[in-house]
């Protein structure tokens, strides 16, 4: 289904986005390796995430959703998942296929993941490097690609692995497959990443630490291997990732005014409202809290002027899934914004660093990419809009130029509406309750 998004009047209103969509896989991975039920509050009921639910079904693990919408998970234990009878289809979700070939290795059985179109391209060699050391096999298509055979460990091996690129999904990776080892697994990360599973491990009551390295900048992150990890309840707070989109959205539709209650701000994924204040936008954090482990707060946003700004490479990791929402800033602010170190954008949904190139030059935009970087040339004002843009299986691309069309002169329209549903479900209907005037385009 296209979409078009028309300008807006003002974003105003007081909303809560669904849940974290890193913790929600996390939740469900980690809550099978206890022994007992856990219940899980606030779960992203995404694709994404439901993918995973369904292969860890598969794996024997059982996961329901009860008539109150909290999602209940009876653990297996560690080591607990059983072989699974068919193919694991992880859909687009990246973490949901990496963080599960981490917890397969160390299980002494084969299985089948595979994906959809978007994730059958993206390069899974990351993940295997680390997981065969630790006694896993894998067999995979040319260039490391799902499908992707995975047979676990009968013995498995501590790991100690020093990452060569900043990710979480790897580190996750490595640290749920040492969950089974015995001994201690560690992970040298030179640029700090989301933690959610180095949180979350902890508050099943596993034995995670991190120590900075002696004779570089960067950290080791380790957990004790085979733990008796116990059932803890936990509500997921709301995706600031999800949030970025209508807080985006009040910034540069004029007389906006917005809260959005209960979303997770975890510093190391709230990068982007560092950029969005250097930028001069008016956005206040109330009623900071801790749930599970993990920072949660309201926020409040008020529309105005932006400047362009350059974003430091030391935040890319603490922003790597907002760009789209960022560049959309860019376009409407006064000034050349840069980004560099961005590189990784080339290997998530999409080619994110071409996918935004492209749809912001459609809509009017001046911008200049290279390899690893970006620059957008903002004109002070929200561009012209009138074009259609392809959403190319992924999701943040898709409402990242719906939300651009909120304040474009001219609408803005998605090719397909139908990857915003892995990540945020109810996004338009939230958006026009605000004040978007986003519909669908007819046949
Ligand atoms: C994620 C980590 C990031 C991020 C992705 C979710 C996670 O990927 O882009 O959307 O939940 O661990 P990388 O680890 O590849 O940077």
């Amino acid at each position: 289904m296209a979409l078009v998004s028309r300008r807006s009047d003002g974003i105003a209103g007081e909303v809560r986005v669904p849940g974290d969509k890193s913790i929600s896989h996390r939740a469900l991975m980690i809550a099978t390796q206890s022994v007992g039920e856990t219940r899980i509050a606030g779960l992203l009921e995404g694709a994404d995430v439901m993918a995973s639910a369904v292969a860890l079904r598969s794996l024997g693990a059982d996961v329901s959703r009860q008539p109150d919408g909290v999602w209940r998970v009876l653990g297996r234990g560690v080591g607990g998942l059983a072989e699974p009878d068919a193919v694991l289809d992880l859909g687009n979700a990246g973490t949901g296929a990496r963080l599960l070939m981490g917890l397969l290795s160390t299980h002494p059985f084969a299985s089948f993941l595979t994906g959809d179109e978007s994730l059958c391209r993206r390069p899974m060699e990351r993940v295997m490097a680390p997981l065969r050391p630790m006694g896993a096999a894998f067999t995979a298509r040319t260039g490391g690609r799902l499908p992707i055979a995975v047979v676990g460990a009968q013995d498995p091996i501590p790991g100690s692995y020093e990452m060569p690129v900043a990710s979480a999904q790897v580190k996750s990776a490595v640290l749920l497959a040492g969950l089974n080892a015995p001994g201690v697994t560690s992970v040298f990360e030179s640029r700090s990443t989301r933690d959610h599973t180095e949180t979350l491990l902890r508050h099943f009551g596993a034995e995670v630490w991190s120590e900075a390295a002696s004779n570089r900048v960067g950290c080791w992150i380790s957990v004790r291997g085979q733990p008796e990890l116990s059932p803890a309840p936990i509500t997921v707070p709301g995706d600031f990732s999800s949030a970025t989109f209508p807080l985006v959205a009040a910034l540069i539709a004029p007389g906006s005014e917005l809260g959005l209650a209960g979303v997770g701000v975890n510093p190391l994924r709230t990068g982007l409202l560092e950029t969005l204040r250097e930028m001069g936008a008016d956005v206040v954090i109330e009623n900071r809290r801790i749930d599970a482990g993990e920072p949660v707060a309201d926020l409040r946003v008020r529309g105005g002027p932006l400047r362009g700004v350059d974003v430091p490479a030391e935040r890319v990791a603490a922003m790597i899934d907002e760009f789209p929402a960022f560049a959309v800033a860019a376009a409407c602010a006064e000034g050349v914004s840069r980004m560099r170190d961005v590189g990784e954008l080339r290997v998530k949904e999409s080619d994110r660093l071409q996918a935004i190139a492209e749809g912001l030059r459609a809509c009017g935009v001046v911008v200049a990419e290279s390899d690893d970087a970006l620059v957008i040339h903002g004109a002070g004002r929200p561009p012209a809009g009138g074009a259609t843009v392809k959403a190319r299986m992924d999701h943040r691309i898709a409402m990242a130029f719906l939300v651009l069309g909120c304040a474009s002169e001219t609408p803005v329209a998605i090719d397909d509406a139908d990857p915003i549903h892995t990540s945020f479900p109810g996004f338009v209907d939230l958006m026009n309750g605000i004040g978007a005037r986003i519909a669908e385009v007819p046949a």
